[in-house]
């Protein structure tokens, strides 16, 4: 059965791009073996990951990530059943979430997006709306 987990956390320490470089490696290196298709989103000190796949192992992943020490207040936001995929052909995307809106520049208080109280309907819709803004830095394809 293939499932789907959302999930929020914020980085020990700056998110440098060697860091980020690491975790993309280790996603290559294991996510095409294991089925597992994704995007992974960072920008502000956030992480924000989508994980797909056969249920277990989405499970077995999200277990791993969770206790990954370059990371820290890991948030499951979501975990459903899925009929397909979203991020299909992607063995991890990586997303840059990093830069402010024009909207969210000009009226940080009323757009300010926060991945830890909005909506799983929110994430996915503000994840669609910076890959269709250009903003996959890197997706190696499965
Ligand atoms: C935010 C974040 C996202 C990660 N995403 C993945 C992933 O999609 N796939 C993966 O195998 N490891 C991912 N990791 C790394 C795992 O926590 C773990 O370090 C790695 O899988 C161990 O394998 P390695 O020793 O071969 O690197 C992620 C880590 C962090 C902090």
């Amino acid at each position: 059965m293939l499932s789907r987990i959302i999930y929020v956390s914020t980085a020990v320490g700056p998110v440098t791009t060697a860091v980020t470089g690491t975790i993309l490696r280790s996603a290559q290196a294991h996510n095409p073996a294991n089925g597992i298709t994704g995007v992974l989103c960072q920008g502000r000190g956030l992480y924000l990951q989508v994980l797909e796949g056969e249920r277990n192992q989405v499970e077995a992943l999200y277990a791993r990530i969770a206790l990954d020490k370059r990371h820290h207040k890991v948030v499951l936001h979501q975990q459903e059943s899925i009929s397909r995929r979203r991020y299909g052909k992607w063995a991890m995307a990586h997303v840059d979430m990093g830069q402010l809106s024009d909207e969210e520049a000009a009226h940080p208080q009323q757009t300010a997006f926060d991945p830890y109280t909005a909506t799983a309907e929110e994430v996915m819709a503000k994840i669609d709306a910076l890959i269709a803004a250009g903003m996959v830095m890197h997706a190696p394809v499965i």
